[in-house]
């Protein structure tokens, strides 16, 4: 029987808590070997310590999941391609914004056969037009990717609160049970979904819609208002996805990756969070210093999403069908005071 071996490409905090779900896995499943190879982008920390070398000593990634021991088979390496270079199985969980530059780094230097799935939220917007990130990988390095989106606050999972997660994939249903296989535990149950566009634009899209609740939290706006915002938004996403994506089903948004997780990110994400500090400064500290002050190295998507997915309505003149995606964004560049977010409404076209 084939064994497969899984690395992990990044490490910031759901790159650590994944790689810790993984491994424990690896270490119990006889299918898998044990290691699990997690690339570190590499740091120098306060103390003049490499990142990588912390991780290997202490067990923990103290930068960005600290207190956290991630498993004694996790092992820390910051060079890209001995990181992959004996995998098979490969799990891509940075920041969208570094995902393109990571793939060119890669081609060529992968194991023949090898299977990709992206944890990763966000999407790139070529001249050609939007391209999502699994996509950008499958293209870019000719191998499979699935992706993984759920309800899934890193911190959470990491002490063992229990959540779901939806596994999307085309087609090969094997594939995506054997990384169901690999991502499951008794806290961590994951299903599959035969519509990755679907998926993978809920768990994007929604990064948008937590920045919009974040914005009602700082005007100190009500539940209600909260709520209404959160069911506008995924009305958006939904007709978003199908006019992009007209195979993209219904049921998928009814799965962990679509209100679920919307709900966890709109109560408990850090674009939440960062969003409602920038509301409370009434827009005149931007979200990149905020994102700075307030995350230690963390990063947002969902403003850099709000732009990328602007950029697509424009070009498309469907701007006026998207009231909320688009006024998050002009909020976000200043064009728009934080207010409007709750002010658009009376514009509203009916999407249904
Ligand atoms: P993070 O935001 O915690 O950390 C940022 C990471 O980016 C760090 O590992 C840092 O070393 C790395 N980095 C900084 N500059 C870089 C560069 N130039 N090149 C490459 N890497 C660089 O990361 P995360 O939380 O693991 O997020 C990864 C993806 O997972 C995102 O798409 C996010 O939306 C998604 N996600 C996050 C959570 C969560 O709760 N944290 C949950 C589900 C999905
Ligand atoms: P934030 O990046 O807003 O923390 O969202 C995390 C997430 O995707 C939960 O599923």
């Amino acid at each position: 029987h084939a064994k497969y071996r899984v690395a992990v490409i990044g490490s910031g905090n759901w790159g650590s808590v994944a790689s810790r779900l993984i491994a424990s896995n690896t270490a119990k499943l006889p299918s898998f070997y044990d290691e699990v190879r997690m690339w570190v982008f590499e740091e120098i920390l306060p103390t003049g310590k490499k990142l990588s070398e912390s991780i290997n000593e202490e067990n923990e990634n103290c930068k960005y999941l600290p207190g956290i021991k991630l498993g004694a088979n996790v092992i820390a390496d910051p060079n890209l391609e001995s990181a992959v270079k004996d995998a098979n199985m490969l799990v891509f969980v940075t920041p969208h914004q570094f995902v393109e530059g990571i793939c060119k780094k890669l081609i060529g230097k992968l194991r023949p056969g090898a299977e990709a799935i992206s944890l990763i939220k966000g999407m790139e917007v070529k001249m050609e037009g939007p391209c999502m990130i699994s996509k950008l990988i499958a293209d870019t390095l000719g191998i499979n990717c699935c992706v993984l989106m759920g309800a899934n606050i890193a911190n959470e999972i990491a002490v063992e609160m229990f959540s779901e997660a939806t596994i999307g994939y085309r087609k090969d249903k094997e594939v995506a049970n054997r990384w169901a296989k690999l991502f499951t535990t008794p806290y961590f149950l994951v299903s599959v979904a035969e519509d990755i566009e679907g998926v993978e634009l809920c768990g994007t899209l929604k990064n948008i819609v937590a920045i919009a609740a974040g914005l009602v939290d700082g005007l100190d706006m009500g539940n209600n208002t909260k709520a209404a915002i959160m069911r506008i938004g995924l009305r958006e996403m939904r007709a978003f996805s199908k006019l992009l994506f007209p195979s993209v089903r219904d049921n998928t948004f009814f799965e962990s990756c679509g209100v679920a997780d919307l709900i966890t990110t709109c109560l408990g994400g850090r674009n939440r969070r960062v969003a409602e500090a920038f509301a409370r400064n009434g827009g005149k500290r931007s979200f990149d210093e905020l994102e700075a002050e307030m995350l230690h190295g963390q990063k947002l998507q969902g403003v850099s999403t709000a732009r990328e997915v602007y950029e697509v309505l424009t070009y498309r003149g469907w701007q006026e069908l998207f009231p909320l995606l688009s006024t998050v964004h002009e909020i976000c560049i200043g064009q728009l005071p934080p207010t409007s977010i709750v002010e658009y409404s009376e514009h509203t076209p009916n999407l249904s």
